[in-house]
Order: C-alpha cells, then structure tokens, then sequence
C-alpha cells in the first residue's frame, strides 16, 4: 500500500534536489519527523542555524569525554551510567582480565561494543572471540563473562524490555550493508569446555542478575556454563564494523538513517565507517544542517578523523537532544562542495532515540562545558580535547 505520489510544496528560493545544487551563498537545512524517514522539509537559509552566540536553559548540545571516566569494575554492572531512559541505558565499561563471576541481564537486550580491548566472550552458547570494532548483541537473560588479554573499554547500550533486530534494508535487499551470514555465534570449542573446570574440578560459580536495575546474586557448585549442545535462532552474534559495507550515493548525500545497524523498538544503532566522498560537484559532501525533531541523538566516536568535527577525538561523545538545529562544524562546512580528502576515516556509534534522555551522575571533567559554544567559527580547542 502505498499514499499516492507526494506533492511537495515549493516557496521561494530552493534546490530541486536535497543536499544538492543549493542555491548560492544559502545554507540547508531539512526539517524532519521520524528520523529522516518521515515528512520533511528543506528550508534555504541566509545564515548558518548553528551560528547562536547565546544560550540559556535547560536544553542545549552536550559532549563527554569518556577517556575521563578512569574506573575500571570486573563487573559490568558498575559500567557508568552515562545517559539513559526507560527504553534504553547507555553505559561506558571499563575492565581488565577475567571476570571472576557471570552475569545476566533481566532487563532487556545488551548491545556491547568494544571501543578497546581484545578477549573472550563466554556465554550459555559457548565462545566467542572479541576485539575492538565488535559488536556483540547479548539476547537478555543470556549468562555471561568476558576475558579480556588486558585493559578494555565497552560501550553497553542496554535495550530495556525490549530485544534489537535488524532493520529492513528495503530496495537494497537484505545482503547489502553487511550479509546476516557474517554474524558470528559462539561456538562450544576447547576453550569453552575448559573453563568449565579451570583447575581440573568443579568450583563454584557466582551469577550476578540484574532485574529492574538491581543485583541479585545466585550461587552454583559448578560453572553453570556447561552446555554440551543448543540448537534455534536465538544466540548472541557479533558483527566488527569493518565488516560493514556503508550505502552511498556518489551524487546524493545519504541521511544518517541509511547507517542503521540494529534497531529496537524505541531506539536505532547506527554505525559510520570509512566511505567515499560523494563526487558529483553540487553533491553536499558533510551532514546537512538539521532538526530531527523526534528523537535525541547520542553519537560516540571510536577511531578515526571525524570529518563532521574537528574537535572530537576517539572516546568522546556528542550529546544532541531533540528541540534545536545541528550540522556540520565551521571548519567542515568550508569542505561542503569540495572536501579535503577523497574519503571520510571514521568510526562512530550513534543512538538515536525517540524517548528523552537523562544525563547520568558523572564526574567532574568528563563534560566539555563549553560545546554549546563550539559551532562559533573562531571557537577554541575544547578542553576535553586536551589530554587528561
Ligand atoms: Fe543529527
């Protein structure tokens, strides 16, 4: 079933194409519902929407620099609490060696993501290996450790009473982006039989569940991850985002939506890796000035040069929450037509999420105070971006 064909309305001065050929000395700006899915418009400005030199209240654009958050935990249940709703818990992890204990989650799906670190991942299902760019989508109620060959960071992005999927890919068809076959699953190898009994004999184990965001512990005489077999199509998988095949258009700036890697019901991953720059000459080559006006938008840059900003460095967070416009940095909207390289070099994170988010209780420094600030063209080096 389709609407019929839409018939746009046009006013004044506009491009016939979005993101393309825009009318001299104006700057775009799509006004958007449903997260770039859903009706919207493009307005041609005079000014930058980014260009405010003044701003008060409660709403603004926020960043942290989670390299800031030192404390390391065995258990993911102390990870940060750094931004979350009743949908979704968004959490930084750091960790080193083994977990001496399993855990369970009884709150929903945990989507982890390894911004460092190179390990085991040992669950109900058997092992798998992990490494940094790897994401690992953790059904709930799965029990779980991890065995890390040194230090680690984690994102976690718990999918509270909910589960993630794939999302349609549409036209592209479903082997575009990434193929499902490329999902891995854990495997019951050698190494997971000999963690059953580690010194030749049972010893007990601990599990660790939370359920409405409160730890309950259960004992066992022996390592409760014993399976000898399991068959069925619910298991935890990763997936590295080098393993990712971005869509892209070299005439038309692709929405960030094109980039969803995993979806739940009330929030999308998507995943930015390395891609050509469009090349068509009227082509926008940076994200387009933008309100996205049904959702909060969280982006955490992993590796790479973030074309979009030049303030940012990997372990930071973007923080933008529905109600204002955003886009690109001033020093990225000098390379708009006509970038300074043929290809972007980033990996970021990003959640977008229909629900307002809460900022957690995090330590002082962690927040570079002055981004509201940042878009101003003769903006200063943030501090966050400063070593610590
Ligand atoms: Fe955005």
């Amino acid at each position: 079933m389709t609407n019929g064909i839409p018939l746009p309305r046009r006013e004044g001065i506009t491009s016939r194409q979005a993101h393309a050929d825009l009318p001299a000395d104006t700057y775009e700006r799509e006004l958007g519902r449903d997260g770039f899915y859903g009706p919207a418009t493009h307005m041609y400005h005079a000014h930058p929407p980014t260009a405010w030199t003044g701003w008060e209240g409660p709403l603004k654009p926020r960043s942290f620099d989670l390299n800031r958050l030192t404390h390391s935990s065995g258990s993911p249940w102390h990870a940060v609490e750094v931004l979350h709703n009743d949908r979704v818990r968004y959490r930084f992890w750091r960790t080193a060696g083994r977990m001496e204990h399993l855990v369970r989650n009884g709150d929903g799906d945990d989507l982890l993501f390894v911004h460092e670190g190179q390990g085991a991942f040992f669950c109900d299902y058997g092992r798998l290996a992990i490494r940094d760019g790897d994401y690992l989508v953790v059904p709930r109620g799965t029990m779980w450790r991890t065995e890390f060959d040194g230090p680690a960071a984690l994102l976690m992005i718990e999918a509270t009473s909910d589960r993630y999927r794939l999302p349609d890919r549409g036209l592209v068809g479903a082997h575009a982006v990434f193929d499902p076959a490329i999902l891995d699953a854990p495997t019951i190898d050698d190494a997971f039989r000999a963690q059953q009994t580690p010194h030749g004999k049972r010893e007990p184990w601990r599990v660790e569940i939370k359920r409405r965001g409160r730890i309950s512990i259960v004992t066992y005489p022996f390592n409760p991850l014993d399976a000898v077999g399991w068959h069925g199509d619910l298991a935890p998988v990763r997936l590295n985002v080098k393993d990712i095949r971005p869509l892209m258009s070299h005439r038309y700036h692709l929405p960030p939506s094109a980039h969803t890697t995993f979806c739940a019901e009330r929030f999308v991953v998507c995943t930015f890796v390395p891609r050509p720059f469009e090349s068509d000459p009227g082509a926008i080559k940076v994200p387009f000035f933008h309100n996205n006006d049904d959702f909060d938008e969280v982006i955490f840059y992993h590796a790479g040069d973030f074309f979009s900003r030049d303030d940012v460095r990997p372990g930071m967070v973007t923080f933008h929450p529905s109600g204002f416009t955003h886009g690109p940095h001033p020093k990225a909207l000098k390379g708009i037509l006509a970038p300074a390289k043929p290809a972007t070099d980033e990996y970021a994170v990003m959640v977008d999420a229909r629900d307002a988010l809460e900022v957690g209780t995090l330590p002082a420094g962690v927040e570079w105070e002055g981004y509201v600030d940042s878009w101003h063209a003769d903006a200063k080096e943030p501090v966050a971006a400063v070593e610590p």
